[in-house]
């Protein structure tokens, strides 16, 4: 969800308002891709690197998820989403990992679209936290295959990603997922998250099934 500093500073407000207004599209995207026919979808809200921003926005940032779960989820929950967290558990403030694990506890039965959010989530974290449950584990290194070390990711249910969407222009995958995008497709906009309209987010999944996927072959 990238593009919040900069759309506050383009109207000189701080970057917590650019934060908010990022909470502010979720809903009409969320129903966009309900209605779509999107099984899941996984918000990046916080990586292991966004520890590195100033104090005062990390503290903002957590309060906005806290403050974000005690909102939306009832209404997610109303709309049959199932919430479901991804990231590192060891470090998050106590406050915002219980209000993640009551949002997986109060939507575990619902079916209509897996909402998954990242948060203290790294690509490599997640790699190396498998690696590390599998030795402790004791699994045997003849063992291990893809599809057992997939097991041992911190969602083994997230399926392969289709669709990386990249908002604010950016050309890196900035450790997102990155077991899972080994074959996805990515649709780059200069949209600023806060302006991601329900309309681009379809015009990205015309974009992706006008796509040919070879994955390798011809
Ligand atoms: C990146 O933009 C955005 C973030 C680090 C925070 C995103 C979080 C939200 C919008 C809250 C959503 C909450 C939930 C629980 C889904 P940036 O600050 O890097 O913007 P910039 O690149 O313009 O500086």
């Amino acid at each position: 969800m990238d593009g919040n500093g900069r759309w506050a500073q383009r109207r000189w407000l701080p970057r917590a308002a650019g934060h908010r207004q990022g909470v502010a599209v979720l809903t009409p995207l969320l129903e966009a891709a309900g209605r779509a026919g999107v099984k899941t979808l996984t918000l990046y809200a916080f990586s292991t690197e966004n520890w590195e921003r100033p104090e005062s926005e990390v503290k903002t940032l957590m309060r906005l998820f806290l403050e974000t779960a005690r909102k939306k989820v009832p209404e997610l929950n109303e709309r049959g989403a199932r919430l479901r967290f991804l990231g590192r558990r060891e470090g998050l403030p106590g406050r915002v990992l219980e209000a993640l694990e009551e949002a997986e506890r109060l939507t575990a039965g619902n079916d209509s679209l897996d909402v998954y959010i990242a948060l203290n989530y790294g690509g490599r974290a997640e790699i190396v936290d498998a690696a590390r449950r599998m030795a402790a584990d004791g699994v045997p290194p003849e063992d291990i295959d893809e599809e057992k070390f997939a097991r041992y990711l911190y969602a083994p249910d997230v399926p392969e990603v289709d669709l990386v969407i990249r908002t604010s222009g950016e050309l890196r995958v900035s450790n997102f997922l990155l077991w899972q995008i080994a074959y996805a497709e990515f649709y780059v906009t200069e949209t600023l998250w806060p302006d991601f309209s329900p309309e681009e987010f379809m015009q990205a999944l015309r974009s992706f099934a006008a796509r040919s996927r070879r994955r390798g072959g011809v």
